[in-house]
């Protein structure tokens, strides 16, 4: 058995890269060891930058999101009770889509599989060796496969194991943990504004996202070792409610929380992102903490970037092509780190924070959204329009 890449993850970064490269001439081979339907019904990020959005429709993902998501203008700051427009599409010309990342997962699958590409579902015992570019593992039949193939790419996520591969004499974790998390809820409920409201506020963070008509999303800063189950219904909203608060009288439609995770998160980036034949992508080489939800959309632009390279690489005979990978996609990787990190630091609140430390946050969100300048340096992070 042999295929061109071997791609470990069958997420977003491992099916667009499996359906850019098909349509190079490039053939692979994608493994998962979660099911697609495990896969499916894990709640993740909802918004894409619109180059993201581009990209599912101009390679014939699809134009789902054209019809099913939300075009979003710009996003509210809201602090000391109050709401601040920041418009993107006049700041910086550019908006972005509320369209989930379960979403974006279904629409590559069903392409990969209209295209009759090869993506293998709930495998198990998963083996690569780097030095002889082969995936081993026990298909869903229960039987053992191995593909070899002239690249492997790790787009195994966050927890990858692929990036293990990488000897620990030549690479570099950097990461940096914070001392919170989010709850996140689904609720069945109408939206409780037009755009979604990020907030600042005495309580902490909360962040009011949607998702469509009838369900919204939202999460708010909590402690990592938080147990959802001790959350009831109405201690939730009480939450929600007194974090968005303020003179202006807004307060969010509320409805049956259908589904209660706590999500914690760090930032996370390891270098070098190629070695040898393996190359990393998406969160097994990078993540962000959510604030901004630029985990999708760097993952999006990795192999937008590597899909070009392996197609010089194996197509083009330009194997020195491989080299510019890490260098062209960290450069956008460690603006967005920064990003995630500002709009993290800048929102929530620390545990052990003083009054001077709250005061500063609520004089820089000022200057934000008071300055133009301010406001359209956050516009060209959040719609992932960093000047070059
Ligand atoms: C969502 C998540 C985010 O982290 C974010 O910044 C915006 C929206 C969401 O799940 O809708």
């Amino acid at each position: 058995n042999r295929t061109q890449v071997g791609i470990i993850g069958a997420g977003p970064a491992g099916l667009m890269l499996s359906h850019l490269l098909s349509r190079s001439g490039i053939d692979s081979v994608v493994i998962d060891n979660r099911t697609r339907e495990e896969i499916e019904n894990t709640v993740r990020a909802g918004i894409l930058e619109a180059d993201s959005a581009r990209l599912l429709v101009d390679t014939g993902v699809s134009d789902r999101v054209l019809r099913d998501g939300h075009p979003h203008e710009g996003i509210d700051l809201r602090f000391g009770g109050e709401s601040h427009r920041v418009d993107f599409r006049k700041l910086v010309g550019e908006s972005v889509w509320l369209y989930p990342q379960t979403a974006v997962f279904v629409d590559l699958a069903n392409a990969r599989e209209r295209d009759h590409g090869d993506v293998r579902f709930g495998v198990s015992g998963t083996e690569v060796d780097v030095t002889t570019p082969s995936m081993r593992f026990v298909d869903s039949d229960g039987r053992p496969q191995e593909v070899r193939c002239d690249l492997l790419v790790g787009a195994d996520g966050s927890r990858s194991v692929c990036r293990n591969e990488v000897p620990e004499s030549v690479r570099t974790h950097r990461s940096r943990e914070y001392p919170f998390a989010w709850f996140g809820i689904i609720t069945e409920a109408p939206r409780s504004a037009p755009e979604l409201v990020y907030a600042h506020s005495p309580r902490g963070f909360a962040l009011i996202s949607q998702r469509t008509d009838t369900h919204q999303r939202m999460y708010f800063q909590c402690d990592p070792e938080t147990d959802p189950s001790e959350w009831t219904d109405d201690r939730i909203w009480e939450e929600l409610q007194a974090r968005v608060a303020g003179p202006d009288g807004f307060t969010l439609k509320e409805g049956p929380v259908t589904e209660k995770t706590v999500l914690r998160f760090r930032s996370f980036v390891a270098e070098p992102m190629r070695h040898g034949s393996l190359l990393l992508a998406g969160d097994a080489a990078h993540t962000v903490p959510p604030t901004g939800a630029k985990g999708l959309n760097l993952a999006l632009a990795d192999v937008r970037v590597l899909s070009e390279l392996i197609e010089r690489a194996l197509r083009r005979n330009d194997p020195a092509a491989l080299d510019e990978y890490g260098p062209r996609a960290l450069d956008r990787v460690w603006k967005a780190q920064h990003f995630s990190y500002w709009m993290t630091t800048m929102l929530h609140t620390l545990p052990g924070a003083t009054d001077f430390d709250v005061r500063r946050q609520l004089g820089e969100l000022a200057s934000v959204v008071a300055s133009e300048s301010g406001s359209r340096y956050l516009a060209e992070g959040y719609t992932g329009r960093w000047p070059a």
